[in-house]
């Protein structure tokens, strides 16, 4: 575990971040040998590794060192923020006045802009061995939002297997606020040469947000029955991968799906994930409204730990509100906007069974 340990700081914390210092790394270990591994720079969950058979297996994806950590566009592990995915050419109307947030794919704004919360060194505020709490202040007009924002993410590895994430949020000024981790998981192994298609996934989701050619939702909420979209029951994310023009628009899934409200209570299996070879399956207990599946589509060319990524080597599950929220007034929950004085307050918890 140690050298492990070592070798991972040896990689993140060797040469300087954004802002010209190292990166601080955190390890929490559990009862059963698993361990999780995190940054300050961008609040970034950095490795997940479980005991299985007698190795350290590695379910995440991410960059070999911080150099090319800081160059990619993957968003590996980070805490995405004020809002992940998209928002239409980065503008919405709060209180009746417009905004226009930082452009950073294509014509959208992508997870909070050009420095998003992902590039952000956050503040350790409290850590024990199976805990670390991280907080951030982003001030008023911090990419174009407004309000001065606090936001806190607490990490937990408990010795029942599970890391759960939760994120609570304070605003002076109503905003559009949504947050998710954008950890990849290649629950075969990072380096084991499975795919993302490989996997078997269910999604405890009648409806799928399906969108145009830059990935912002059209604004229909699409039933999933019948079509490539149905995960409800598991199944091999590969079986009908490409095979609808709204995965063809995307290049695979990328598409947020919206659970089944009674899911939504932290408690309830929101969404599993199954190893190719069924050795681990992962599930995914929320609070949160709904759940960006990305496959990986991306992925090619971009520098990983154990080699360079191609297509689908690993596959995101950001649980999150819709994308573009803020431009869709008829979808409700207070459309991803936090008003001053509220709290956001959301938990997702990732339980590993090997
Ligand atoms: C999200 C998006 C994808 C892609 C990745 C980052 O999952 O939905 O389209 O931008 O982030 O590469």
């Amino acid at each position: 575990m140690k050298t492990y340990f070592a070798q991972l700081e040896q990689a993140m914390a060797q040469t300087s971040s954004f802002d010209g210092q190292t990166a601080k790394i955190i390890h929490l270990t559990n009862a059963h040998g698993m361990t999780a591994s995190f940054m300050d720079i961008g609040a970034t969950w950095l490795s997940c590794t479980l005991p299985i058979e007698g190795q350290r297996r590695e379910v995440l994806l991410r960059s070999p060192t911080m150099a090319e950590h800081m160059k990619q566009d993957a968003y590996f592990g980070a805490v995405v923020g004020r809002f992940a995915n998209r928002i239409a050419k980065g503008q919405f109307a709060v209180d009746g006045k417009r905004y226009q947030v930082g452009i950073n794919n294509g014509d959208n704004s992508l997870h909070g802009g050009v420095e998003g919360f992902d590039k952000k060194r956050w503040t350790v505020v409290e850590r024990s061995a199976n805990q670390v709490v991280f907080a951030l202040h982003s001030q008023d007009g911090d990419q174009g939002y407004p309000g001065n924002l606090d936001v806190k993410v607490t990490y937990t590895l408990t010795d029942a297997n599970e890391l759960s994430i939760a994120y609570e949020a304070h605003t002076d000024q109503t905003c559009p606020v949504n947050l998710t981790n954008h950890a990849y998981f290649n629950l075969a192994g990072e380096a084991s040469g499975a795919k993302s298609l490989d996997h078997m996934l269910q999604l405890n989701a009648d409806y799928y947000l399906p969108t145009d050619a830059g990935l912002i939702p059209t604004g229909e909420q699409k039933p999933v029955l019948g079509t490539s979209f149905d995960f409800m029951q598991p199944k091999r994310i590969g079986e009908e991968f490409l095979t609808e023009p709204d995965q063809q628009t995307a290049g695979g899934y990328d598409h947020a799906f919206v659970f089944k409200p009674e899911v939504t209570d932290g408690i309830s299996a929101a969404a599993v994930l199954i190893a190719p070879k069924e050795d681990v399956t992962m599930t995914v207990l929320t609070t949160k409204p709904a759940i960006q599946f990305y496959s990986g589509n991306f992925l090619a060319g971009t520098p990983g730990a154990s080699k360079t990524y191609q297509l689908y080597d690993g596959l995101a599950l950001e649980t999150q509100y819709f994308p573009d929220g803020p431009n869709k007034p008829e979808w409700g929950l207070n459309n991803g906007v936090l008003s001053s004085g509220d709290c956001y307050q959301h938990q997702t918890v990732y339980q590993f069974e090997f």
